[in-house]
């Protein structure tokens, strides 16, 4: 099985915005994670075409895309445009969300849903086939830094049982208050991708926090 190290970038420091992809560059982390927020669906605005398309221009590994927008069906042509390899949207935002799947999936890139802490697994069960990651939020969208949501361990059990003998290769994310502390935790109950910010960027030294969650993953470490 393999594991997914996303640092998300919303905690970088905007101001050595390149200093911090060449960390991540060169760090072991696997992908790059992009909260893109609109102050509507979240209340919060984060960075949108231009910023995405300068992170591109410097990452050298895949951009994953985390929409927290109203109507994302409007902007898929333009998030494929600048750089996402996956786009991930809210299962909360989306009125046609089989429609936006398939948008997302003839653009080229692959296909995620999130899911906000209160809507429960089993409402993708008629889309499970068609995706290729779930997202689950384990703080409330629309700010880096906050707590994680315990219940979060139940909810990658149901939607492990959810995917499988149906969609086995189906990527679960986990999206929220992710760190040291409880990586083996979210690891024992099936995911295998991890967005991390806060934990990653507070610290002095976020390649070796990365390097040490990779280590915890792969070595397996008994909870
Ligand atoms: C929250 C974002 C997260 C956030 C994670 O709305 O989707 O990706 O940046 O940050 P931490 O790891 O600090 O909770
Ligand atoms: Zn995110």
């Amino acid at each position: 099985m393999k594991y997914i190290i996303a640092p998300s970038i919303l905690s970088a420091d905007f101001g050595n915005l390149q200093r911090d992809i060449e960390m991540i560059n060169q760090s072991e982390a696997d992908w790059f994670h992009v909260d893109v927020m609109d102050g509507v669906f979240v209340p919060n605005i984060s960075f949108g075409f231009p910023v995405m398309a300068a992170v591109k221009k410097h990452a050298t590994k895949p951009l994953d895309v985390h929409l927290m927008i109203v109507d994302p069906d409007k902007f898929i042509p333009e998030f494929t445009k600048a750089g996402a390899d996956r786009i991930t949207v809210h299962y909360e935002a989306c009125t046609h969300l089989h429609r936006t799947i398939q948008l997302i999936k003839s653009s080229g890139c692959k296909a995620g849903v999130a899911l906000n802490p209160h809507t429960p697994v089993t409402l993708l069960q008629d889309v499970i086939e068609d995706l290729d990651l779930v997202l689950i939020m384990s703080v409330n969208p629309g700010f880096g830094g906050q707590q994680f949501i315990h219940n979060t361990y139940k909810k990658i059990q149901d939607l492990k049982r959810l995917i499988q003998g149906v969609n086995d290769e189906l990527i679960i994310e986990v999206d929220g208050g992710v760190g040291l502390s409880n990586l083996a935790s979210l690891v024992a109950a099936g995911a295998n991708a991890f967005v991390a910010g806060n934990a990653i960027f507070a610290d002095e030294n976020p390649a070796e926090i990365i390097s040490k969650m990779k280590s915890l993953i792969t070595t397996g470490i008994s909870i």
